[in-house]
């Protein structure tokens, strides 16, 4: 029996890997894949068909390909007939597939993605994209490349509507052409959430006409080798007279905001309080308690990791507030994130006014004074129609309903049960500024920790113990790329992918659907449109040093 038996199974699953072999190398994996024989192969004549809804996704389709294949691709209404056309249309659409969902189905004589939204439009040619040659990637127009997409069938819809990346911008400066290269490489793995870390000791980095100083003093630092013994040289963010830096005009923020929302991602800005506000209080000191008193260093950062906003001063609100307002002009999405993390009280506890606050208002705490900080704060972003998030810390004074929680230390199954919404990035699993190997020789320095890609593929965003009524709760996760030990591009990027593509396939593909040598075998074709977008990575994943 059993010599008979294991020939069979093994010749089996050999036809099983053969049939997975063949399977397209897509990332994040779709909920359900059919692939067909044949292929559909775009010529110098292929038209891409749009509905009056999908006009914009057909012009950035018809962009994308007439750069890599140097074709026409004429942008129309269709005719009678869409043989040998891509198809994008809303029309027909199974609205079960929700904002994002969608259908994709390559036949050799068309391509049509159907779709409820444009969202879903959107990622269905984003998939259709990853069927083709990686070169279809490239800024250039590539010669000599069979364009041919292999014939499929695809339904396919987000597990999680959250699916993120935070980039901090204070401690490193990344241009905006820079983060638009980041912006294309998170779109082409349906990443849809950049969190935008603008502001924090080391560098205040979003011009706010109503105070100047903020960008004048706070975006600039003299030595960034100080605080993390970087070597300056390494770092491409200087201005022209030698100081360490950079900010965002409001032109730059609307542009970046702009090119997102084109690959449907949206940005969430953080404007951090009360803590993590060095830079803000270098060029603002009346908002401290010690009106700089103590606070030695003149360029953007006091060079005091205990900053903290004074949190008896109403015009500390009125401050903060005003910065808002110009906020809210500059991002239209519903979120605004206020940090809320790490806030040191000791400035609290000497200052007069603080103290005068915690009496008035019958807190028994220094450490109280952070939730009434949060909560005025809270009101005045709920009263201009727009809802609040924070770090864990945020949740301990409770909060009002719609404020979300963004969970790095905990916090996620409370206040999921007490009704908040949640984003998961526990910095165990989803700190992309972790080392991704323990051979630390061989590794750019990094903030200590690890995470290499297996751990960040086996992440799952429900916490475990949370009761299946609640779970709708979890919006998603994201990666953290904090920049204190980051300071170029290409070194960003090294630590962002690929873990930040396990990312997008944890939050978005179904959780049964995962399987880890899978996905290093579709990431080894997602490296090669990686390398035709001039974007760089980690190369041996699994190469992750002695001991493991
Ligand atoms: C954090 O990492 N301090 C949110
Ligand atoms: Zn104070």
């Amino acid at each position: 029996m059993r010599s008979i038996l294991i020939p069979i199974l093994s010749i089996v699953s050999g036809l099983a890997v053969a049939a997975r072999a063949a399977e397209p190398a897509l990332i994040p994996k779709p909920e359900t894949m059919t692939p067909r024989e044949g292929a559909f192969v775009l010529g110098p004549e292929t038209p891409i068909l749009v509905d009056a809804k999908s006009k914009v996704t057909g012009q950035f389709l018809a962009e994308r390909l007439r750069a890599a294949t140097g074709f026409k691709f004429p942008v129309k209404s269709p005719g009678t007939t869409t043989a040998g056309a891509i198809w994008l249309t809303t029309k027909t659409s199974d609205p079960s597939l929700g904002s994002e969902g969608y259908e994709l189905t390559v036949d050799p004589d068309s391509v049509v993605i159907r779709a409820p939204a444009q969202g879903g439009v959107f990622y269905g040619v984003e998939t259709f994209l990853q069927l083709l040659p990686p070169e279809v990637f490239a800024a250039q127009a590539a010669s000599g490349v069979k364009w041919e997409a292999p014939c499929v069938e695809i339904k396919d819809r987000p597990r999680f509507q959250w699916r993120g990346m935070l980039l901090d911008v204070s401690r490193h400066f990344f241009t905006k052409e820079e983060v638009e290269q980041i912006l294309d490489a998170l779109a082409m793995h349906k990443i849809n959430t950049l969190h935008w870390h603008l502001t924090d000791d080391h560098g205040w980095r979003i011009e706010i006409k109503k105070y100047p100083r903020l960008t004048e003093v706070g975006a600039w630092r003299k030595d960034i080798g100080l605080d993390w013994g970087l070597d300056p040289k390494a770092s491409t963010a200087y201005g022209p007279d030698d100081r360490y830096g950079g900010y965002y005009t409001q032109a730059d923020i609307r542009e970046v905001v702009r090119y997102a929302a084109a690959r449907h991602i949206t940005i969430v800005p953080e404007i951090e309080m009360p803590g993590h506000s060095g830079a803000a209080l270098a060029a603002y000191p009346q908002f401290s308690c010690t009106d700089g008193r103590g606070q030695p260093s003149k360029d953007g950062d006091t060079g005091n990791a205990d900053d903290v906003y004074c949190a008896g001063n109403d015009e500390t609100f009125e401050f903060l507030q005003n910065v808002l307002k110009e906020v809210f002009t500059l991002f239209p999405g519903k979120y605004i994130h206020v940090g809320g993390d790490e806030v040191s009280t000791g400035f609290w506890s000497k200052c007069e006014k603080c103290q005068a606050r915690k009496k008035a208002e019958g807190l028994q705490k220094d450490q109280q004074l952070e939730s009434y900080f949060i909560q005025r704060m809270e009101r005045f972003i709920n009263a201009n129609g727009r809802s609040l998030i924070g770090w864990s810390e945020i949740r301990e004074g409770g909060l009002a309903k719609n404020a979300a929680l963004m969970d790095w230390i905990g916090g996620a199954t409370e206040g999921a049960r007490d009704g908040h919404d949640v984003v998961m990035t526990p910095e165990a699993d989803c700190y992309l500024d972790h080392y991704q190997s323990n051979d630390h020789a061989k590794e750019p320095r990094a903030i200590g920790g690890f995470l290499p890609l297996r751990a960040i593929y086996t992440f799952d965003p429900i916490p475990k113990n949370l009761e299946p009524e609640f779970q709708p709760h979890i919006l998603g996760a994201q990666g953290n790329l904090w920049t204190e030990y980051i300071p170029n591009l290409r070194h960003a990027e090294y630590m962002i992918f690929p873990r930040e593509c396990a990312l997008a396939e944890i939050t978005w593909s179904p959780k049964e659907a995962r399987n880890f040598d899978d996905f290093l075998r579709r990431l080894e074709t997602d490296e090669r449109r990686l390398d035709q977008m001039g974007v760089n990575y980690r190369r041996n994943p699994l190469d992750i040093g002695p001991g493991q």
